[in-house]
């Protein structure tokens, strides 16, 4: 068992808080979506409350270890500061004697930022040097960064092999909601997996098939299973290099008595955009030329179907190019049929949760996970590098 916020005793101390900051912005670098700040806010709120001083550090993009103005947190502390009706300290770098001074200065009850974790280099290479720098900032560290738990960086695994390290309840929440869905299933137990790429779910699919009742493949991902099954898929994208892989899948589904879905009929296109010419047409009579950008209404309804049945529905990937209006029924109407089912549902993050969000569902949803990459290696069954740094309870 791994250490939570509530096993450590935290008045007065200084506590190094690793959050996924790492928010969408416009052009205009303005925040679009700030549920990942507003889902660090419990433990932010407890620590205060409690009287720690606590010190926030995440990454913000991918800057490859120099200083991008552009993804710079001081948009992340103005919100922060307005989400929690306080003043946020933000330094203008997250080592250093500056940086060390503003940590010195903290009250009980304050909050400092510390500047993108992914401004030096030495964070993705977990340079020990530098979560030293980090660690010694404080006094105890707290993971409430679900969604780079599977990052084995300074912050995330170097940090916490210098302090006693818990789990925030953010953490503590994805990997419960996860872990018991995995261990412990209501059934029947459906995922559905979409999302372009056959390569980016491969573990998942392998990991999956020991678990679930139904598997349902929508999205880019299908047109693979389609073509390995000897259908003609037009342009539609297909990952030549894993038709094996979907062969063998399918195989494997049979053998464990696995129900697969595929879509049966498809919405194509002649052209990958909102404007082009489209037509609904059944999987084997998908034109040349011509690409799939969404399920069929048939395919809607026997998704629909499956998810009303089921206990536990845990979906990663949109069914559907959802961006793109006249493409985004099908994932509309997975979504709706998971807000109408009494199944359990949780929502792997990144895309499908922004589509979640798109049709306005989130709070209709058992669990939204902040994480995507993260949420799709928990998902494969793997260790993640964050969680297995944390300290173990006593
Ligand atoms: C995410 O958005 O998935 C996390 O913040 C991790 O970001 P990364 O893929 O750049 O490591």
């Amino acid at each position: 068992m791994k250490m939570t916020l509530r096993d450590l005793d935290v008045a007065g101390k200084r506590v190094f808080v690793r959050v996924d900051f790492n928010v969408p912005l416009d052009d205009e670098g303005r925040i679009t979506d700030d549920t990942r700040i507003r889902a660090a806010l419990p433990t932010i709120r407890y620590l205060l409350d409690k009287g720690a001083k606590v010190i926030l550090a995440s990454h913000l993009g991918r800057p490859k270890g120099t200083v991008v103005p552009e993804l710079r947190m001081d948009p992340v502390a103005q919100r922060l500061s307005d989400l929690l009706g306080k003043e946020v300290l933000k330094a203008n770098d997250c080592i250093g004697p500056e940086v060390n001074e503003a940590a010195a200065r903290l009250e009980p009850g304050e909050v400092l930022l510390l500047e993108n974790l992914r401004f030096h280099p030495e964070e993705k290479k977990n340079d020990p040097e530098f979560a030293h720098e980090l660690a010694q900032l404080a006094d105890l560290y707290v993971n409430d960064a679900f969604g780079t738990a599977h990052r084995a960086h300074a912050s995330t695994v170097g940090v916490p092999r210098l302090l006693p390290a818990a789990a925030g309840f953010l953490l503590e929440r994805e990997i419960k909601v996860l872990g018991e869905a995995l261990q412990n299933p209501k059934r029947p137990f459906v995922v559905i997996l979409g999302g372009k790429k056959v390569a980016d779910k491969i573990g998942v699919i392998r990991n999956m098939l020991t678990k679930v009742d139904s598997l349902l493949i929508g999205g880019g991902m299908a047109y693979t299973f389609l073509k390995a099954q000897g259908y003609e898929v037009g342009d539609s994208i297909v990952d030549s290099e894993h038709l094996d892989f979907a062969v063998e899948m399918l195989h494997l589904a049979k053998e464990r008595e696995v129900r697969v879905l595929l879509p049966v009929d498809v919405v194509v296109a002649s052209e990958f955009s909102a404007e082009a010419e489209r037509k609904e047409v059944p999987v084997d009579a998908i034109p040349e030329g011509w690409q799939g950008l969404d399920i069929g209404s048939r395919t809607r309804e026997l998704f629909s179907q499956a998810v009303q049945e089921a206990g536990l529905v845990i979906w990663n990937g949109p069914v559907g190019v959802f961006e793109l209006e006249p493409f985004a029924a099908g994932s509309r109407a997975v979504a709706c049929a998971l807000a109408d089912s009494k199944a359990e549902s949780i929502i792997g993050g990144g895309d499908t949760a922004a589509a979640i969000a798109a049709f306005g569902l989130t709070e209709r949803m058992t669990h939204v996970s902040t994480g995507g990459g993260a949420s799709l290696e928990f998902l494969e069954g793997k260790e993640l590098p964050g969680i297995a740094a944390l300290s173990e309870k006593n």
